[in-house]
């Protein structure tokens, strides 16, 4: 019997989940459908609730992540942490899952590129719901520290201290290398802008990494980066099809190949 998926959100028109899905769908041998459904504003709940009526589970993308995390009944360690749901799973007997898969589809791109977290000194800039979804699963594969810069200091030190030994705050333009790894959670890409990071902190930079992605592979940031001194600089591409990836695999029991998703993407 066919099961059913969709991502859901608004917009959701653009979304990449349907072709990412169907990709891992007819490589597993797997027999179901994954469309699209718009969430009017404020009706999430009801949406979910007739989606669930004949649907197995679902994507969560923007603004609907945080009523995700309300609407689940059960919640993982990471959806837990993130403080919001990226996939909602029904499990046997009626009730509603929720995961995140962002921070560990972060963590496996990291690991499909080459790049080494565990002992590595690592820049998140930004602290809002991009930040916090990547925390955890960054923070287990053992840094030596994760500097969490942000133009609200506040909001990096409320961030920090969720991750005592690890973490650490730093006001946006304070921040000083040098850093292995950077990592771009603010949503100064979406904007068309640069975070106001000190210039050095790429110097010497061994990745650069922009949670955003476009098409061509390049973002202002990871351009910038570059430019700027980082020894390799990505999108966000790669964490894409590494956190749906997971989410299929929370819902089927079977991991599909990423590896040859982000090449037939790309
Ligand atoms: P999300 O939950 O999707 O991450 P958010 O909560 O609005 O979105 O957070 C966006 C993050 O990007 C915040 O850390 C924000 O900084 P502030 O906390 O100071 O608002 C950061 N941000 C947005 N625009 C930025 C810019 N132009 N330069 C640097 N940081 C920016």
């Amino acid at each position: 019997m066919t099961s059913h998926y969709a991502v859901l959100g608004n917009p959701v028109a653009h979304s990449l989940s349907p072709d990412i899905h169907a990709f891992f769908a007819k490589n597993t041998h797997e027999d179901l459908e994954y469309g699209r459904v718009l969430v009017p504003e404020g009706e999430f709940a009801k949406t979910a609730d007739a989606f669930f009526e004949h649907c197995d589970g679902c994507n969560i993308t923007v603004p609907c992540k945080g009523d995700a995390f309300k609407y689940a009944d059960e919640l993982t360690p990471w959806a837990q942490a993130a403080g919001a749901v990226n996939t909602l799973k029904k499990l046997d007997g009626g009730k509603i899952l929720g995961d995140n898969t962002d921070g560990r589809g972060l963590a496996a791109d990291l690991k499909r590129l080459g790049i080494k977290v565990a002992g590595a000194r690592l820049l998140i800039i930004g602290a809002g719901g991009a930040a916090r979804g990547i925390l955890k699963p960054l923070a287990e594969e053992k840094p030596a520290v994760i500097t969490i810069a942000n133009r609200t200091f506040e909001k990096a030190q409320d961030l920090a201290a969720a991750f005592p030994g690890i973490a650490a705050a730093a006001r946006l333009g304070e921040a000083r290398g040098p850093f292995d790894l950077i990592i771009n959670a603010s949503s100064s890409s979406l904007k068309g802008v640069l975070p106001a990071v000190d210039e050095s902190v790429y110097q010497g930079c061994g990745c650069a990494y922009d949670l955003m992605y476009r098409p061509d592979g390049h973002t202002l940031f990871s351009d910038h980066a570059k430019e700027a001194g980082a020894a390799r600089a990505y999108d966000g591409f790669g964490m894409l099809i590494m956190q749906a990836a997971l989410s299929f695999a929370l819902w089927r029991g079977i991991m599909p190949d990423a590896e040859l998703a982000c090449r037939h993407f790309r």
